[in-house]
Formats: structure tokens, C-alpha cells, sequence
């Protein structure tokens, strides 16, 4: 038996450069707008190379020349439906950059009506865009994020799949449920491989999507952090930061896993 009283405790270590992602890569879908855009200036922020896809060209072409006043980052514009697209872009940034270290899934779109009558072929849009847009991105990816090691692997969730709500985003929150089962089953295959897969699933974000919605914005706000323990609005920072964490090292024993970012609204 051993003696206890002998064991030295380690201390050794600094957890905070754990969290640095200067000098890698990211390819990040749907990164035109909103979370996808914040993460991609997140990332540049923290001198990260990003890869930056969205169908919105227009929209994507201010991003890559924001960005580049900052860092580097380089645009391609594609319908993460189009699968030979998909692969020809993350090989340009995997070429362009020397390796690809983290994949980020952000690209979504949110198809409202109620289930019972939902036009079917719009489900079938959104489940290629949320979910099978996901896989396309991976599969072109997986092999630039085993090489590189540190693999990363962050697909977008939503509080919604843990709600049931709101009403009419049916088709949306199945889509989204989708993500956290291709993602846990993802970890399982890709873990062994040096590669982590986790979903990053947000609550209630103020971007594009939310806005013009509703009539009586300051009563939406205050009606979301009714429901949130944290009594504030959730920020892109926040968004922000949660990527940095998924990226990096500090997250390296975290896969399979869905974080929600929702200020305490529901509990996992
Ligand atoms: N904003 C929120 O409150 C919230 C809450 C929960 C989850 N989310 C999730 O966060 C992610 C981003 O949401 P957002 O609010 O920033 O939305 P957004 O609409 O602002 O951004 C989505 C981006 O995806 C792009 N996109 C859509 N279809 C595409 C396609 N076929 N190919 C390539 N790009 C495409 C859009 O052009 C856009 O830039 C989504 O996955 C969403 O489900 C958002």
C-alpha cells in the first residue's frame, strides 16, 4: 500500500496558456452574420486564421475585408448544400493556411410553421442546410484536423431542442435536436483520432434573426431575462469566448458535450 502522505500534489502548470489559439486555422460556415461573425472576429481577435463560408457573398466580402484589417482571414462563398463546393473551399483554406485545426458549424436557416401542415420540402431544406451541412463541412475537414492534433469540432445547437418552443419553429428545433445526436456520435468516432466534437448551443442572442420580429423589442428583452438566470441579455462576446474555449486547449478533455450559453435559462 502506498503512503498518502508521500504523494506531491501537481502545480506545475499554467491552465491559461491553455486557452491560446494564435496561429491556427478555423473555417467557420455562416459566418456572414450574426454568432458566425462574431466568433470569426473573436477568433481574429485572439489571432486565429479564419476561413469564413456563407451564401450571403455580398455580406461575406465586408467580413474578409473587416477582418483582414486585423488579421487573416479569406472568404468563400458557398451554399453549404453544394458538397463539392463545401470540399473545394475548406481545401483552399486548408492550402492557403497550412492546415485546418478547428471547424465551427454556425450556417442555419429557420423555417416557421407549425408541424401539421409545414411544407415538407422545407424541412427537407432545412435539415440539409442544419444537419447535413454540418456533415459535408466535417467530412471535407476531418482529415486537415486530424493531422493537425488539436482537432476541434463546434457545431451550433440552440436552447430551443431543450424547450419544445417557440411555436412554428418546429422543423428548426428538429433540425437542431439532429445536431446533438450527429455531434455525440461524431465525438465517439472522432475523439480516437485526436479530434473533439461539441455543440455549442446558445439561448436567446439579439442578432439579425431577432430583429424586426417583434413589435415591442425592450418587452421581448424583458421577457428573456425573466426566463434567464443571469439577469442580462446574452452577448456575441459571450458567444465569443464559449469558441475560444471549444477551440482551444483548455477544452481538450471536453468532447461529446453540449454547452448551453443561455445565462442559466435551462439546465442540461
Ligand atoms: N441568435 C440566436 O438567438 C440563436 C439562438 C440559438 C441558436 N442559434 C444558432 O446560432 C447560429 C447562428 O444564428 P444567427 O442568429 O447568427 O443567425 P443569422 O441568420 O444571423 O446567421 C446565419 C448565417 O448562416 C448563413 N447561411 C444560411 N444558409 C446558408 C447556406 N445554405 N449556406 C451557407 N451559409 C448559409 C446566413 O447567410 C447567415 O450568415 C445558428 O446555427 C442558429 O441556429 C442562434
Amino acid at each position: 500500500m502506498q503512503d498518502s502522505s508521500e504523494y506531491t500534489e501537481p502545480t506545475a502548470f499554467d491552465a491559461s496558456d491553455l486557452f491560446n489559439i494564435e496561429g491556427r486555422t478555423a473555417v467557420i460556415t455562416g459566418a456572414a452574420h450574426g454568432l458566425g461573425l462574431a466568433i470569426a472576429t473573436a477568433f481574429v481577435g485572439a489571432g486565429a486564421k479564419v476561413g469564413l463560408i456563407d451564401i450571403d457573398a455580398d455580406a461575406l466580402a465586408g467580413v474578409e475585408a473587416m477582418l483582414n484589417k486585423r488579421g487573416q482571414a479569406v472568404a468563400h462563398a458557398v451554399d453549404v448544400r453544394d458538397t463539392d463546393a463545401v470540399t473545394a473551399a475548406v481545401r483552399a483554406v486548408a492550402s492557403q493556411f497550412g492546415g485546418i485545426d478547428i471547424l465551427v458549424n454556425d450556417a442555419a436557416i429557420f423555417p416557421s410553421a407549425p408541424l401539421a401542415d409545414i411544407d415538407l420540402d422545407e424541412v427537407a431544406t432545412a435539415l440539409d442546410i442544419n444537419v447535413v451541412g454540418y456533415l459535408r463541412t466535417v467530412q471535407a475537414a476531418l482529415p486537415y484536423l486530424e493531422a493537425s492534433g488539436r482537432g476541434r469540432i463546434i457545431n451550433f445547437g440552440s436552447v430551443t431542442f431543450f424547450l419544445g418552443n417557440p411555436d412554428g419553429l418546429g422543423a428548426y428545433i428538429a433540425t437542431k435536436g439532429a445536431v446533438v445526436g450527429l455531434t455525440r456520435a461524431l465525438a465517439r468516432e472522432v475523439s480516437p483520432l485526436g479530434v473533439t466534437a461539441n455543440v455549442l448551443a446558445p439561448g436567446a442572442f439579439p442578432t439579425r434573426a431577432e430583429f424586426g420580429l417583434y413589435e415591442d423589442p425592450a418587452a421581448f428583452d424583458r421577457s428573456v431575462i425573466e426566463k434567464q438566470s443571469v439577469k442580462r441579455r446574452g452577448s456575441v462576446s459571450d458567444i465569443g469566448a464559449t469558441a475560444i474555449y471549444l477551440a482551444s486547449d483548455a477544452s481538450a478533455f471536453v468532447t461529446g458535450q453540449t454547452l448551453l450559453v443561455d445565462g442559466g435559462w435551462t439546465f442540461n
